[in-house]
């Protein structure tokens, strides 16, 4: 989910805490549901700013506040590894680096998108051989390009379009630039804004799907007409070359973020309903029945090897803001963009630490909160709005075999 337009005054009070920021504070997990004798918190806020009148909790808890690193299990520490350090590519005094975090392992590169920039959002390229930051040549523009996704050698973005063109998903060359419309309507219809984008290789089967989440994105930021299309994740088969609605908003109110595990046989999608309606608006007339949480599906394939998402479950609930970007790693650990920053949770979905986002944006997320990153190998790109960070993980999270055709 892309933020509105960002104020460039956040850049005034940029203050790199350096000291703090390769800080890792550990947090016993059980303070994670039980704080003694009392305390106070606020779902707008962080779990660290609660209040308590315990000094041993509280002095934790205000060291956590400026460290980036905040752990709640060993899993979390071995994840990161002994000497975690933050490499800030590049400040800007605007949000260019919001979503999508698109690994293109033959290229050695991450694709990303911006919010919304005069009008518009941008794409961006960086090359993880020498941290320089290109805008790609395309054959034509992508119009409002969010999120994305590599897959056998092309860059898939879903684009909210505007007044003028409609939202859509395009395919692009990485390495000449070649772009297409690969999808733009339903039946003459238009999505109501794509947001984001994952490639199915279902086990045992020749046939790769595109998933996609549609949510009104193209009219609340980028003029786009009203929706007319329920918000729905789409099932895309190129072999057959159909298009399909496989999941309802009676199950996922607002879907946003799209991804599979390494195994090709686990969906989790993101439901971008915020917690208080007035924080980002609802689409209209559709009740606040859906949660700021992370639903985990079973893909199972059918008799002719179609994958449908089945056995939906509750994931994770995000404790504060909204859950945006999520990516699972091979190890079955899925990350998300949440308001406190990368949450990274187990396959059973305990919470095993985060990147905490009030060291990694710019003035407490004035900006907007962290919506996505990217895992490439065993690096870890933040989108920080304003910042871009990388850092070097204590193992590969994600290889590149999910990536092939
Ligand atoms: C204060 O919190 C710690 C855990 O952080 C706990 O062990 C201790 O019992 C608490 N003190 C009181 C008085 O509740
Ligand atoms: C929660 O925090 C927000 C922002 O810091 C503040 O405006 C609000 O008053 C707080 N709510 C409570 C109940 O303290
Ligand atoms: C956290 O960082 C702020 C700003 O850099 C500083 O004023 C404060 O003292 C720090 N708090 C702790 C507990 O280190
Ligand atoms: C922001 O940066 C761009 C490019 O570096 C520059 O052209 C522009 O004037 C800057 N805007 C502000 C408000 O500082
Ligand atoms: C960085 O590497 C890319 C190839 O990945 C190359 O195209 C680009 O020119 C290099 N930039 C710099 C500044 O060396
Ligand atoms: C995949 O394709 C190969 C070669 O075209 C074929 O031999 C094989 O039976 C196919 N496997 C499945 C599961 O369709």
């Amino acid at each position: 989910m892309k933020t509105p337009k960002v104020s460039l005054a956040v850049l005034a009070a940029t203050n790199l805490a350096k000291a703090a920021l390769n800080d890792i504070i550990s947090i016993d997990s059980q303070l994670t549901y039980r704080v003694l004798p009392d305390f106070e918190g606020n779902v707008t806020e962080n779990f660290v700013d609660t209040s308590t009148t315990n000094t041993t909790t509280s002095t934790l808890f205000a060291a956590a506040r400026n460290a980036t690193f905040i752990s709640y299990s060993p899993d979390f520490l071995s994840l990161i590894g002994p000497n975690p350090s933050l490499q800030l590519i590049t400040q800007r005094n605007e949000s260019f680096a919001n979503e999508a975090g698109i690994w293109v392992p033959p290229l050695n590169e991450v694709w990303f998108t911006s919010s919304t920039i005069d009008d518009m959002t941008t794409i961006s390229v960086l090359s993880l051989s020498n941290l320089s930051i290109s805008t790609p040549s395309l054959s034509q523009p992508i119009i409002n390009a969010n999120g994305g996704y590599y897959f056998d050698s092309k860059v898939y973005f879903a684009s909210d379009g505007n007044a003028a063109v409609p939202s859509a998903i395009y395919s692009v060359d990485p390495v000449t630039g070649e772009t297409e419309v690969l999808i733009n309507s339903y039946f003459g219809l238009q999505f109501n804004g794509p947001n984001d984008i994952t490639w199915v290789k279902p086990p045992n089967s020749n046939q790769t799907f595109m998933f996609f989440t549609d949510d009104p994105l193209s009219s609340l930021f980028d003029d786009g007409p009203p929706p007319v299309l329920v918000d729905a994740v789409w099932r895309f088969d190129p072999t057959s070359h159909s298009l399909v609605p496989v999941i309802s908003r009676a199950d996922i109110l607002i879907p946003n973020g799209i991804a599979t595990n390494k195994e090709q046989n686990k969906l989790f999608v993101t439901d971008s309903t915020p917690i208080d309606s007035g924080t980002e608006s609802l689409p209209a007339g559709a009740g606040n029945s859906g949660s700021n949480a992370i639903y985990a599906f079973d893909l199972v394939n059918d008799a002719n090897g179609i994958p449908w998402p089945v056995n939906k479950r509750l994931f994770g609930i995000s404790r504060t803001g909204i859950p945006d970007g999520i990516k699972v790693d091979d190890q079955g650990r899925v990350w998300t963009g949440e308001g406190e920053g990368i949450v990274v949770r187990d396959s059973s979905g305990k919470v095993l630490g985060l990147f905490n986002a009030e060291t990694l944006l710019v003035d407490r997320g004035a900006g907007g909160p962290l919506a996505n990153f990217a895992l490439a190998g065993d690096r870890l790109v933040v989108e920080g709005n304003e910042r871009l960070w990388i850092l070097k993980l204590g193992e590969t999270v994600m290889s590149p075999g999910r990536f092939e055709g």
